[in-house]
């Protein structure tokens, strides 16, 4: 058996100072150095085996058990998200699953497409430049809120983005910032957050009560949720529970979306070929106004676009697991109870399955370019048992902004600052990309 080399750190320090500094650059640096297994020493807290070849991703993703989600659950509450691998969690999954349906993905369609227009009329209309990071996030955070609970029921739906916007950014400030106020001290923030996470619930809670009375038709995550409870009281989901899930699914699904889809829109106006490689499938395959999911399923380069900005930039860019047996991987036997760690960043640019793996390339993904890849060298989603749910909706959503935008208006970078990958709760650009943008009359 092989050893695995060891990536050190200063004595009680390790590499825990360079994690917190510039986490891609360090894992980066040890797949150079060390190759596809090393293990990485983050001095008093122990060390863990990364792993960056697709077969060591295979074994870490379907053979390792996902840790406990401590600071995730006290913040947001105990949904499949920030739920460690075991029964509750299956009996979770097993519930939300039908939800992201292909069909009822479909149905939602018309009502994503009004809440992306809402958006783009009120505040790219008559904007001229945008700050693409914040706009994303209006835009997804406006289409999670209206997937969730429909547009025509009594929830303030405005409130809901608000509140949920903030969250998003104490919870990432909470994980990602290294001096943080004790969360008992009643700084601003924590404050904020109490009313935020107080607020956010009550209005799930009264959403779930009003959904069950009066019943709804339309095909949102809420009535989809309502409807999977079954009928079983041990199995099916209590309100509390269905408040945790809610909750769950807007903090995965948000930042996540709207980080891949800032990352997606300005690498396309930084590549003018691909924005031709999209205008020119439009003109042929869209013409006119018209977005409907079979129009939609015509077109190739939206989802090319969104599938390579995440292959470069995948939001989750690193994944943790523990081994529960002694797992084989390149040779090396790691007994039980090894810490895993794999990294969709450093994978995603695997010389021995990527052809210049930093250029953003779209065709990549078209059916003319396609190539045949391992399985497990592309995991934007995650992969095994925890896989994403909700990734259809994902790219759903990112072919729906992609087209809209390209339909509406012509978009150019505004000011050439390079962008670096900043990792936060998913792998943000900084300094924030803008746009100008002209629409088209
Ligand atoms: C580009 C956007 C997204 C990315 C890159 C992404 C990525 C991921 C990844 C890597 C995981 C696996 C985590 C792990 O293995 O520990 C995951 C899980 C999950 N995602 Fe996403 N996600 C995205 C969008 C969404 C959306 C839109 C939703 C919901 C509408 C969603 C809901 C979930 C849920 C509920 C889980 C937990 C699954 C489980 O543990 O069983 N995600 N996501």
């Amino acid at each position: 058996m092989n050893r695995v080399p060891r990536f050190s750190g200063p004595p009680l320090l390790g590499l825990n100072h360079r994690f917190l500094r510039d986490p891609v650059g360090m894992f980066m640096e040890a797949h150079r150095r060390y190759g596809d297994l090393v293990e990485l020493d983050l001095g008093i807290s122990g060390s863990v085996y990364a792993a960056f070849h697709p077969d060591g991703v295979k074994q870490t993703l379907l053979r390792g058990r996902r840790v406990h989600r401590a600071l995730l659950r006290e913040l947001l509450g105990k949904g499949l998200f920030t739920s460690p691998s075991g029964d509750d969690w299956l009996r979770r999954r097993r519930l939300i699953q039908p939800l992201f349906h292909e069909d009822r993905l479909a149905e939602l369609t018309p009502l994503l497409l009004r809440s992306l227009d809402e958006v783009l009329e009120r505040h790219w209309l008559n904007a001229g430049t945008v700050d693409l990071a914040a706009e994303m996030k209006r835009a997804t955070v406006a289409m999670m809120v209206d997937a969730t609970f429909g547009r025509h029921g009594d929830v303030d739906r405005a409130v809901a983005r608000e509140e949920l916007s903030f969250l998003l950014r104490y919870v990432d400030d909470r994980l990602f910032t290294f001096v943080q106020p004790p969360r008992s001290w009643p700084t601003p923030d924590n404050r904020r957050y109490r009313r935020s996470i107080r607020t956010i619930r009550a209005i799930i809670a009264d959403a779930v009560r009003d959904g069950r009375r009066r019943g709804g038709d339309e095909p949102t995550f809420l009535n989809g949720l309502l409807a999977s409870r079954g009928s079983d009281p041990e199995v099916r989901f209590s309100d509390e529970e269905l408040v945790d899930e809610v909750l769950s699914i807007f903090i995965a699904g948000t930042e996540t979306t709207g980080t891949a889809l800032t990352w997606a829109l300005h690498l396309l106006a930084t590549h003018p070929a691909a924005g031709e490689g999209l205008l020119k499938e439009m003109a042929s395959e869209l013409p006119g106004d018209t977005l409907t999911p079979a129009v939609l399923a015509r077109l190739t380069w939206p989802k090319a676009i969104v599938q390579e900005a995440v292959r470069l930039y995948p939001p989750a860019w690193a994944l943790r697991r523990v081994t529960d047996d002694p797992v084989e991987i390149g040779g090396v036997r790691l007994p039980a109870g090894s810490r895993l760690i794999v990294s969709a960043y450093v994978t995603h640019r695997h010389p021995q399955v990527w052809s210049e793996p930093e250029r953003f390339d779209p065709v990549r993904w078209l059916p003319a370019g396609a190539a045949e890849r391992p399985r497990f060298s592309y995991f934007p989603f995650g992969a095994g048992a925890h896989q994403c749910m909700g990734n259809m909706f994902a790219l759903l959503e990112g072919e729906l902004i992609i087209t809209r935008l390209a339909q509406r208006f012509r978009m150019a970078p505004f000011g050439r600052s390079p962008v670096r990958a900043r990792p936060t709760i998913a792998l943000a650009p900084v300094p924030g990309p803008h746009l100008e943008v002209i629409p088209i009359s």
